[in-house]
């Protein structure tokens, strides 16, 4: 984007309706979880001011697509705009009257960490420190931080509890996301601030992120190219469908609590070999896979107890990996049908 500063999409209704909404800054609006959320919120009448800075980390055409359908929605609104820029973000609180925030902007990709370690630290940890500076001089009433399952690193007690031990990790990302939750921490404690971070484990779903495996093999089987597999097949992942994360942020919102850490899993961990299958079987296509050692950096296993989820979220994940799977699918072939309207941008896009 090439707009500095500004809205992008934001049409104002120009009257105030007669019962005030609650306006909720959603950061990394345009993102695969951020544009989810926002569209929750807009169907549960908050309204919502969006923060993005459509960075290339991917293409920032599928972000401005993301957003595409709630653009026109007069209570919403984007900024193109940098969390690492205080005082421009500064002005949006000014502006907006903004009761809660949900923070989701941030680099996320756990093996571009490694090479660019401190754009990871600067925008996860210094763009967060932005946001709770901005939660305490506008005494935000919550906060919602996007944590990460990375923070449990190789941690060798399975599932994955809040009560372990998070001192592992191994990768800058998951160091990144683990200094974002103790900075949370640390202003909840000193200012009354109610802040809830919750360790999302690998989101899938329609839009995606295209750096993601759930995308990035389907893209890849369905143009009969080889994809890479990382180690033998048996590492696992607790995939969980994006329709379950959102609704468990959205609770999480509206609860209020003072301060919590709270995982966001399925629960229920799917090995890569069974999980590449269930693409080739939903694509009716063989997938040509390149066996590669695992990267450093990636853990061999994720797994989330969501019993806290369930006591005070009443969190419970409604989507199993096959038919979350069949809905990416449906999704992606949709997008890419030459007959549908979204598939000019998709074109250009050019995923790979
Ligand atoms: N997708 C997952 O499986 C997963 C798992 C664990 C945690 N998370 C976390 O959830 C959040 C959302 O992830 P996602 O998968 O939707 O990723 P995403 O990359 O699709 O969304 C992040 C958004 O933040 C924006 N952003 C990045 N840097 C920014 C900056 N400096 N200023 C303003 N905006 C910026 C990006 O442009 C992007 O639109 C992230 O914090 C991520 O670390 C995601």
């Amino acid at each position: 984007m090439s707009r500095a500063r500004g809205s992008l999409y934001g049409r104002s209704s120009g009257k105030q309706n007669s019962i005030k909404m609650k306006k909720i800054l959603v950061t990394g609006a345009a993102g695969f979880i951020g544009s989810h959320t926002c569209e929750e919120l807009l169907r549960r009448d908050y309204q919502v001011i969006g923060v993005d800075n459509f960075n290339d980390y991917y293409d920032p055409e599928i972000k401005k697509r993301n957003i595409k359908n709630i653009g026109n929605n007069k209570n919403f609104k984007i900024y193109n705009e940098d969390i690492r820029n205080f005082s421009n973000i500064k002005n949006i609180f000014e502006k907006e009257d903004i009761d809660k925030v949900i923070h989701l902007a941030a680099r996320a990709g756990v093996r571009p960490s490694l090479k660019k370690p401190r754009l990871y630290f600067d925008v996860n940890v210094n763009g967060t420190l932005n946001l709770l500076e901005l939660a305490k001089k506008f005494k935000i009433n919550n906060f919602i931080f996007g944590s990460s399952s990375s923070v449990y690193g190789e941690n060798k007690k399975i599932p994955f509890s809040e009560k372990h031990r998070t001192d592992n990790q191994i990768s800058p990302y998951a160091s990144s996301k683990k200094a974002g939750e103790l900075l949370c921490k640390t202003y909840s404690h000193l200012y009354s601030l109610n802040i809830t971070c919750l360790r999302f484990f690998t989101v899938y779903g329609e839009r995606g992120r295209p750096d993601m495996a759930p995308y990035k093999f389907t893209n890849l089987i369905y143009n009969d190219k080889p994809i890479e597999m990382y180690g033998n097949g048996t590492s696992k992942r607790d995939y969980t469908y994006i329709k379950d994360i959102v609704s468990g942020i959205l609770t999480a919102l509206e609860k209020n609590f003072r301060f919590e850490i709270i995982n966001l899993g399925n629960s229920d961990p799917v090995k890569l070999k069974r999980f590449i299958s269930i693409i080739e079987k939903k694509l009716n296509k063989k997938a040509k896979i390149i066996q590669k050692p695992i990267p450093k950096g990636d853990v061999k296993i994720t797994y989330a107890d969501i019993s806290k989820a369930k006591r005070l979220l009443a969190f419970e994940p409604k989507v199993k990996i096959d038919q979350g799977l069949s809905n990416l699918i449906d999704w992606y072939k949709l997008i890419h049908n030459p007959k549908n309207y979204l598939s000019e941008t998709s074109k250009k896009n050019k995923i790979k």
